[in-house]
């Protein structure tokens, strides 16, 4: 019987998901079924528990429902603690284990894909939601001179970088604060975890937060040069881009997980590449 998994969401139209999963599966010969389940408002559990019945393996866990879905678990990774919310999760008998993808996708998009090491580097994190949470570990874990969460709502970004200290995170590596607070700091990697690219809004970032041969990276995808991204290459950032390979890493790193088989990423990124103008 075909091994059967989902990406769950809603709304979840717009999920490029089954392309990418499909793709993987076909270029690694996997005998897989992977379609696209539109989950109720307050359904989440009821239809998780319907794909687990009709025999799924797997899902992939899109907004709204990554907090639900660490609750629905009985095992979350320490990624998915730490973040707070799952965007994987895999069904092994009775057990539901929890994994987060997204920072590690973003961190291998970043090191690997774009060539831009973070280890030593100064990287400055905009937003302090679900997107950064997942992304804090990760980046840490690099080895970065620091770590600078900055949000609107600057008590979000402090109590968040109070949460990940208290946990063990270093205070001379890890900060947080308001826009203003970042002065006239620069950063070799600025990466915008907001969601103001969604609305074509800007965070009120000053331009001299840009190191010009670092890296000026938005986490959306498919939205062309954000206002984020213009304003970084009006400081003068040549190495610029968005969230795609952050996709399709996070989307391999589930594969790898369920299938213990590293799909090859490369043609995917380029397939879904929209051009950054
Ligand atoms: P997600 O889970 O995708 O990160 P979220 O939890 O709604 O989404 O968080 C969105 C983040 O984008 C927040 O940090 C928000 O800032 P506030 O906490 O101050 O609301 C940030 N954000 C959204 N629009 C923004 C804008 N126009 N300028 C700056 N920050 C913005």
């Amino acid at each position: 019987m075909t091994d059967r998994y989902a990406v769950i969401g809603n709304p979840i139209a717009h999920s490029k998901s089954p392309l990418i999963h499909s793709g993987f599966a076909q270029e690694a010969a996997q005998d897989l079924e992977y379609t696209k389940i539109e989950g109720p408002l307050g359904g989440f559990a009821g239809a998780v528990d319907a794909f687990r019945a009709a025999g799924g393996r797997g899902l992939n866990v899109t907004v709204p429902f990554k907090l639900d879905a660490c609750a629905y678990a009985t095992d979350l990774s320490e990624r998915a603690r730490a973040a707070g919310a799952a965007n994987a999760l895999k069904f092994e008998g009775d057990r539901v284990v929890a994994e987060n993808f997204d920072g590690v996708g973003l961190v291998r998009d970043i090191t690997h894909n774009l060539g831009q090491p973070l280890r030593g580097k100064k990287v400055l994190l905009l937003g302090a939601g679900g997107a950064t949470r997942g992304a804090v570990l990760p980046i840490l874990a690099q080895d970065p001179a620091q770590l600078f969460v900055a949000n609107r709502t600057v008590a979000k970004a402090v109590s968040m970088v109070n949460q990940f200290r208290a946990n063990g995170a270093s205070a001379d590596v890890l900060a947080g604060g308001g826009y203003a607070d970042l002065g006239t700091n620069r950063f070799d990697v600025v990466i915008n975890a907001t969601s103001a690219s969604l609305t074509a809004d800007l965070p009120p970032l000053p331009a001299s937060a840009f190191e010009p041969n670092g890296l000026a990276y938005d986490m959306v995808y498919g939205k062309g040069l954000t206002p984020f991204l213009k304003l970084a290459q009006q400081a003068g950032v040549k190495k610029v881009a968005d969230g795609v390979g952050m996709l399709v890493e996070q989307a391999a790193e589930a594969f790898e997980w369920w299938r213990g088989v590293r799909p090859n990423t490369q043609t995917m990124i380029a397939q879904l590449t929209v051009p950054l103008v």
